[in-house]
């Protein structure tokens, strides 16, 4: 194994795959050598271009798109043992699928707020349960759940967003205990403001803003975040659990 393939030979499954933080993951995964899984939800052209782009230009390895809603426990269901009979073997988990509905919380409709708390949250419950007992029997692997810094500091007009990824992070800490004597990692990682379409809906003078905050005056890439997931992913990270590593370029709100 050669520095650029920490993750030969692994199997990785990923939620929110498609697009942005995912679909940079999931390439990534694939340049150090893994198999790797993905679940899309609403953009089943784009994930199966993805997965056809890059399973020809690694011609031994295989990225196989699945549609799943994370929020949908019987349909998280169906995508962890879809993805478990797809791969050859199942090292690690990234649950990065998620949503924004931001607004302030006295305008908030049930909706939006169900909405975030299920594909952020429930997520983790409903994909990591049938995906973590083939870890803890195997004695070996990673969960890596991806949080942000509005679960470490509170947003306004996030208020449920920034609920769910909160709990993400108590989550990780939690079953870190919970399984670190069975050699399975478990660590949140909690972007800052990435460029992806999330934040492209963010109107320019309130990103001038957000740029103001960061010491680099720029918003950090996708690329940035999968290296750190990657890693986190890799057996280079068997002694990291049940942290929540902030990646927002300094970001201070
Ligand atoms: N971008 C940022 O600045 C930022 C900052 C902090 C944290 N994050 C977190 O990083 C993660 C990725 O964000 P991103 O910016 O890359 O988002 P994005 O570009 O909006 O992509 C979201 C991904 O999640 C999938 N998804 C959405 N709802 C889903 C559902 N119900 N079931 C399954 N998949 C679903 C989407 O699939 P389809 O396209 O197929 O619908 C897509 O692949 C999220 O957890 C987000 O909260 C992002």
């Amino acid at each position: 194994m050669t520095d650029a393939f920490p993750l030969d030979g692994r199997g990785v499954v990923v939620t929110g795959g498609s697009r942005g933080i995912g679909a940079a993951v999931v390439r990534l995964a694939l340049e150090q050598g893994a198999d790797v899984v993905f679940g899309y939800h609403s953009g089943e052209e784009r994930a199966r271009a993805l997965a056809e782009e890059l399973s020809a230009a690694h011609p031994g390895r295989r990225c196989t798109p699945l549609r799943v809603d994370v929020a949908d426990a019987a349909d998280a269901g169906r995508f962890a043992a879809t993805a478990l009979d797809r791969l050859d073997r199942f090292d690690a988990l990234v649950n990065n699928a998620g949503v924004t509905r931001d607004t302030l919380f006295a305008r908030m409709a049930p909706r939006q707020w169900h909405e975030v708390i299920g594909t952020n949250l429930d997520s983790m419950y409903t994909v990591t349960k049938p995906l973590l007992m083939p870890l803890v029997k195997q004695r070996s692997g990673a969960v890596v759940n991806i949080a942000s810094s509005s679960g470490l500091h509170g947003i306004p007009g996030q208020t449920a967003y920034s609920a769910a990824k909160a709990g993400v992070v108590g989550f990780t800490k939690a079953l870190a205990k919970e399984v670190g004597s069975r050699g399975v990692t478990v660590n949140a990682v909690a972007p800052g403001l990435i460029e992806t379409d999330m934040t492209a809906a963010i109107p320019e003078d309130k990103a001038d803003f957000l740029k103001s905050l960061i010491p680099g005056h720029a918003f950090g890439t996708p690329e940035d975040v999968a290296h750190l997931v990657c890693f986190l992913a890799s057996e280079r990270a068997r002694y990291i659990t049940g942290q929540a590593i902030e990646i927002a370029g300094g970001l201070v709100v």
